[in-house]
């Protein structure tokens, strides 16, 4: 018992590492087997006048948002809007300056319930030479599920090879993670999401680097959660996809400039608020097309 609660903390511990993140874990119900019950649309996050400084650098000021359940959400802005800083904000990692993050505790009706948010970081966030294979990856959703005296059990096991069969990884659970490509070590964090029992993924830029085909597939993924009611928030810096491919749009520049549709954000008076001589517009009879993006690369993570 001793020597498994010491192997246990070390996996902890490698995964504080991994992920330099302490994701902020409401667990609820939920059944990885099972499609979620469909409900009203209705609030599950609620961000209140939110405002983050480090030293003298305003990163988000004065941000307020709701999401609704079940919606795909992308967050666009130039490099250091403070995408990574919301997440982490929402994520329960970094405590906001000023402002509130509401959860849906009124959705909450057993005090046993709790809300749970994953977090798919930035590719440079991740050492990906650290020793654990794709299975081991995923079960560190589930660790943090278990508390620190549980060892996984068989249903934890059973929950990461579904999780893993899911996003179609089943088959390379026992690579090493670094020995995976970038799309194959996406879909295993979102795996990892699954057997998190997540309610809210928050991805950011699950997308970049990433070809056509592993892009298709993480969309894929993305309709199968759509189905089971749990919301997702990618941060992106293609604003064709994001026009194209999600419900609403999120256009930061440490303000919130813009939530909607993609014709209500991506106009030329907006995209010039966000991202000034970074983007060439070209008015159409369709409205703004975006015909250059020079904002991408790099990451502060
Ligand atoms: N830990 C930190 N300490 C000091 N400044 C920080 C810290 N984290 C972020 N910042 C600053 O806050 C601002 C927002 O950074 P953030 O990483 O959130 O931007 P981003 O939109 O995710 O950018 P990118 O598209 O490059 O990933 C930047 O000016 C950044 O330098
Ligand atoms: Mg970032």
């Amino acid at each position: 018992m001793v020597a498994k609660t010491a192997i246990l903390q070390q996996v902890i511990e490698f995964r504080d590492k991994l992920f330099d993140l302490q994701p902020q874990i409401r667990r609820t119900n939920f059944s990885l087997s099972k499609p979620f019950r469909q409900t009203e649309t209705c609030p599950i996050l609620e961000l209140q006048n939110v405002l983050v400084r480090f030293n003298e650098t305003l990163a988000l000021d004065n941000i307020s948002f709701q999401l609704r359940k079940g919606e795909r959400v992308a967050l666009v802005g130039p490099n250091g809007a403070g995408k990574s800083t919301l997440f982490n904000v929402i994520a329960g990692i970094l405590r906001p300056t000023q402002g509130q993050v509401n959860l849906p505790h009124a959705l909450i009706k057993d005090k046993n319930e709790q809300f749970a948010i994953a977090y798919v970081p930035q590719r440079n966030q991740v050492d990906w030479r650290f020793p654990v294979n794709a299975a081991e990856v995923v079960m560190m959703g589930r660790v943090g599920q278990l508390g620190l005296f549980h060892w996984p059990k068989r249903k934890d096991w059973d929950m990461v090879y579904e999780a893993l069969e899911l996003v179609g990884m089943a088959k390379l659970a026992k690579r090493q993670i670094g020995e995976l490509s970038g799309g194959q070590q996406q879909r295993v964090f979102i795996a990892r999401a699954l057997a998190q029992q997540a309610e809210l993924i928050l991805m950011d830029e699950p997308l970049t680097g990433l070809d056509m085909q592993s892009q298709e597939d993480i969309f894929a993924i993305l309709e199968k959660l759509r189905q089971r009611q749990v919301t997702v928030m990618v941060a992106t810096h293609d604003l064709n996809l994001a026009a194209e491919r999600f419900d609403r749009l999120m256009l930061l520049k440490q303000r919130l400039i813009g939530f909607g549709t993609a014709s209500e954000v991506f106009t030329t008076d907006l995209l010039r608020q966000a991202y000034n001589g970074q983007l060439r517009l070209l008015e159409t009879n369709n409205g703004t097309v975006v015909v250059e993006d020079s904002c991408c690369g790099g990451g502060h993570g």
